[in-house]
């Protein structure tokens, strides 16, 4: 499977592109960052640490630093600290791996070069894919699949992290999520209603130290900032492995439950950023719903067997 891991590392994207660098099904075009858990430099940075770090070949791609409406906010450092990556220490980073182009235009280039075999997963904000659209819009024909983390559509009653209404990757970009929802391509969301079931606890994350060596052991480091915040925010004893789950679904999209029907994302007002859909089987509605095609949201997930299957692959 070819695939473009769009991210804002993070922690969990850590996690994610750890998940992905040990998948033999998996061939890596690029690593395309996206302004997000940090500033796009930062992103950027740590892109190219985790690539040395895990052996990859795979080139970073910087691309959004601002959003589609020039807003160039960083999450607040809380969640994934200054760094990005729970203020581990960072060495210098070999920007041998940085491609010269831009994450847009890489995404537009790959899905031309390998039309209808590219799947993007994109486990940040939407800005890149929707610049990408926004330039080409036949990547939608190109593009195998798109699988994202992100959104909260109320079940398990789970609702929105950054906003009671709204989950941080399309809050963060509304409008880029919302155009990605509208296109006619297959998009498979994996949000908050998923995600609340993959908790990394302190066994698991020390298990991870034990038998995955150096790389697990980092993790583990990452967690322990990240855990604070899970504990104090949520009263959580572990970690969520938010990311990781959007990698599990491209290769077990067997393990979920899912539900089809156009998304929209709320673009403004006091509950921007939210994800809604109408179920496919339901007509009528906003004619802005019947405009756009059916999407995949996961609604529930066998999250015994996806943090099994991380453990056993990292
Ligand atoms: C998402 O926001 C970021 O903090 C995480 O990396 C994840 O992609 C969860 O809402
Ligand atoms: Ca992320």
């Amino acid at each position: 499977m070819k695939v473009i891991f769009d991210t804002d590392p993070g922690i969990d994207d850590a996690m994610a592109l750890l998940y992905l660098s040990k998948l033999p099904e998996i061939d890596l075009l690029g690593i395309t960052t996206v302004v997000g858990n940090a500033d796009i430099a930062t992103t950027t940075r740590n892109a190219l640490f985790l690539r040395q770090q895990f052996g990859l070949s795979a080139p970073v791609v910087r691309g959004a630093g601002k959003t589609l409406d020039g807003v160039d906010k960083a999450e607040p450092v809380i969640v994934h600290g200054v760094n990005g990556l729970g203020e581990i220490e960072i060495p210098d980073v070999d920007e041998a791996g940085l491609h010269a182009d831009e994450a847009s235009q890489f995404i537009i280039d790959m899905v031309r070069a390998h039309p209808g075999e590219v799947t993007i997963i994109a486990v940040g904000r939407m800005t890149n894919l929707a610049l990408a659209l926004r330039a080409e819009p036949a990547v939608a024909q190109l593009a195998k699949q798109v699988i994202i983390m992100g959104g909260a559509f109320g079940y398990e009653g789970r609702s929105g992290n950054i906003t009671p209404a709204a989950e941080a990757n399309i809050h963060g970009d509304p409008v880029a999520a919302d155009e990605i929802f509208a296109a006619d391509w297959p998009v498979a969301v994996v949000g908050l209603d998923v995600t609340h079931d993959i908790i990394l606890d302190t066994d698991y994350l020390a298990a991870l130290s034990n038998e995955v060596g150096e790389n697990g052991e980092l993790l583990r480091q990452m967690c322990d900032h990240y855990a604070r915040f899970y504990k104090e925010i949520m009263g959580l004893s572990g970690v969520v492995g938010h990311d990781l789950l959007a990698v599990t679904y491209a290769l077990r999209p067997e393990w979920f439950e899912t539900r089809r029907g156009p998304v929209l994302v709320v673009r403004d007002g006091v509950a921007v950023g939210q994800t809604i859909q109408m179920p496919e089987t339901r007509k009528g509605g906003h004619p802005d719903w019947a405009a756009r095609p059916a999407q995949t949201i996961c609604t529930r997930v066998d999250a015994e067997k996806v943090l099994a299957h991380f453990r056993e692959t990292v």
